[in-house]
């Protein structure tokens, strides 16, 4: 019996605070009109203070369960897509997972910057097809903003904070995810680093002043790349499905930069109008670029049950992929009653979780063993 991947539930969280390129120009020496003529881009949404990678993803991710059939405590795998995770370690995925509930779920974070959601999905899809799990949430969840040098113009005017989760469900009905085409060349590397507070060079004075702890990049070289890799990687994808390419409804591309997608459909012959685009309000929101363009694309009407889709992306690495998947009708409604126990239970994981934290550290303080008499 064949196991297929389906979508089943999708959403997003973009901060409230909107940035313009108008407000951006009082910053560094830049104008709406070069930013919106070299990558297409009109205003980012900006995390605030008490908004992080972790809990933009929880809000997708709420959003995401609403309309499926099954609760958090359901889910066998969380993999959470980042290249700005909350910590090294723990894992960002480890602390939805807490926030959730999703008391049965494995969790881990996945690094492969812009191109980690289709990574992702493909990792959760395999899962899922091979009978190992029959629940998966996936989640690309960034906030950039925190990692940007503000004084570098050719960086700090493309990234936004944002997260896009979907929901993967096992069925026996055929659609859902289908072929992932992975490439990466390291070689690379260089080309878009945050080159400090790892291993190599952990955080020390020296790091601060010399500024490795914000994002570096050769835009002109990651342009030439990405023009490169999107239409051969959306074809191999289309093709390992065996589709034509005008059999494809839609291509979402990873939201980096207009003239970067215009450049792909020339590459694939293909008239802008079949590229879905929103990162004239987003920016480039790395891996939540993807999900949360397709959310919109849902929202819209643009995508809907039976289109066949590719997503295409690339990013720091080098990274890049593609994913064909063919959009399904979730099998089943569920009540605003259901929806609204969902957010009930949210909120009484995150009292367990309280709860837990407590009785760990009273357990440490009686057996002895508190590492941490500080925290
Ligand atoms: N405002 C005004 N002028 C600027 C700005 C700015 N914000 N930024 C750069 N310039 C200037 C440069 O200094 C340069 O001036 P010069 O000719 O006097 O030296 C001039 O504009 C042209 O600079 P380029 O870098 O050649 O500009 P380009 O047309 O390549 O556009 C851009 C720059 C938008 C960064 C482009 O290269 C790009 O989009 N690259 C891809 C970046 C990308 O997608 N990165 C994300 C990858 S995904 C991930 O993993 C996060």
């Amino acid at each position: 019996m064949s196991r297929f991947a389906h979508i089943t539930g999708w959403g997003m969280a973009a901060p409230e605070r909107v940035l313009t390129n108008d407000e951006l120009a009082l910053m560094v020496d830049t104008t709406d009109e070069w930013i919106i003529s070299r990558t297409g881009i009109h205003s980012r949404h900006i995390a605030d203070k008490g908004e992080t990678t972790a809990s933009l993803a929880v809000e997708a991710a709420i959003r995401a369960l609403a309309p499926t059939n099954i609760e958090a405590r359901d889910l066998d795998l969380i993999i959470v897509a980042t290249s700005t995770p909350e910590h090294i370690f723990p894992a960002t995925a480890c602390l939805v997972q807490d926030q959730l509930g999703a008391v049965k779920a494995g969790a881990f974070d996945l690094s492969a910057a812009c191109t980690g959601f289709i990574y992702a999905l493909n990792m959760a899809a395999q899962s899922i097809r091979t009978g190992s799990i029959d629940n998966a949430l996936v989640i690309g969840s960034e906030t950039l903003s925190r990692l940007v040098d503000w004084e570098d113009r050719s960086t700090c005017i493309l990234f936004g904070d944002g997260a896009g989760a979907f929901v993967l469900q096992a069925s026996e009905r055929p659609g859902g995810i289908y072929s992932c085409v992975m490439r990466s060349d390291g070689s690379g590397g260089d080309l878009l680093t945050l080159p400090g507070g790892g291993s190599k060079h952990p955080t020390t004075h020296e790091t601060v002043d010399k500024k490795l702890h914000t994002i570096r990049m050769n835009g002109r070289e990651v342009f030439r790349f990405a023009t490169r890799v999107m239409a051969s990687a959306t074809r191999e994808a289309a093709e390992r499905t065996g589709w034509t390419l005008d059999e494809i409804d839609r291509i979402i591309p990873h939201q980096a930069n207009q003239r970067i997608i215009e450049a792909a459909a020339r590459g694939l012959r293909m008239p802008m109008e079949r590229f879905f685009v929103n990162l004239d309000h987003y920016g480039n929101t790395s891996t939540a670029s993807i999900p949360i363009a397709i959310c919109e694309a849902v929202e819209s009407g643009e995508v809907a049950p039976g289109n066949k889709l590719i997503l295409v992306g690339f990013g720091g690495g080098l990274t890049w992929g593609a994913l064909s998947l063919e959009w399904v009708e979730p099998e089943r409604k569920v009540s605003v009653i259901a929806r609204r126990r969902r957010r009930l239970q949210v909120f009484l994981a995150r009292i367990r979780s309280f709860i837990r934290r407590v009785a760990r550290k009273l357990e440490g303080i009686i057996w002895g063993t508190s590492t941490h008499p500080e925290d």
